[in-house]
């Protein structure tokens, strides 16, 4: 394929930091907390909350797609979409789901496997109250993922939401949060000629904690 752009030229060396098994955490939501922390301290423009969400089919088709994390603890790792989405038809079948941020400018990825259900629906009415009238609106005119005939259409279906509801707009029915409760992380920092320093945490066996072995680049 001929183009103008050098593709295979692009390259970068990784020379920021180093992840030495001494460094990490435990636990790996506190590991996930400071690395966290120093992609939304030194993220600037960025959006360190952005996260890649992989779903599949049951028959193991996948697909992919950019979310926002808005809350992560034990109980697992929170975003909200709309439950009839392509995602919310892979997750109702399919209840697992992998993450990964890439925090570039700090050469840095996560990647997390996991279980997934749905939060409550009191949680998800929470939430969808303390965001923007405007996204409030935007989650009640969309019919995320369904073929749309055009923008206008879409206009059309905002000026009804906004002229049926006023300043309270309701939580769609079929919008609300899901988590995603890992099994599995992966914490990834560049390092100079592709030797990257990998380490992988996984239930620790006979329950309770986590076992952490360093993976090869
Ligand atoms: C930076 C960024 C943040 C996004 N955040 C969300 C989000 O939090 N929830 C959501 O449903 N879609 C979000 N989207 C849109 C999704 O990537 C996607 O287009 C949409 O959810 C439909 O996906 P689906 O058809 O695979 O279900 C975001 C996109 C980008 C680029």
């Amino acid at each position: 394929m001929s183009s103008a752009l050098d593709v295979e030229r692009l390259r970068k060396e990784y020379t920021m930091h180093g992840l030495r098994r001494s460094d990490l955490a435990s636990d790996p939501f506190v590991q996930f907390n400071a690395w966290f922390e120093e992609a939304i301290r030194t993220g600037g423009p960025h959006e360190p909350n952005a996260m890649s969400l992989a779903t599949a089919t049951p028959d193991g088709v996948p697909s992919v797609r950019v979310v926002l994390l808005k809350g992560f603890g034990p109980e697992g790792f929170l975003f909200f979409t709309n439950y009839d989405s392509r995602k919310g038809r892979h997750l109702a079948a399919n209840p697992r789901a992998a993450l990964n941020f890439h925090w570039s400018w700090l050469e840095r990825q996560v990647a997390i496997e996991g279980d997934v259900s749905k939060v409550s629906r009191e949680k998800s009415e929470e939430y969808f109250r303390r965001r923007p009238l405007g996204s409030r609106y935007g989650a009640l005119a969309s019919q995320q993922s369904r073929p749309i005939e055009g923008r206008t259409e879409l206009e059309r279906r905002l000026a009804e939401v906004q002229a049926r509801y006023g300043q309270d707009p309701p939580t769609p029915e079929n919008w609300g949060g899901y988590r995603v409760r890992p099994y599995r992380f992966e914490f990834w920092q560049g390092r100079e000629n592709r030797l990257h320093d990998r380490f992988l945490y996984l239930p620790a066996l006979g329950g309770g904690g986590w076992q952490i072995q360093r993976l090869s680049p």
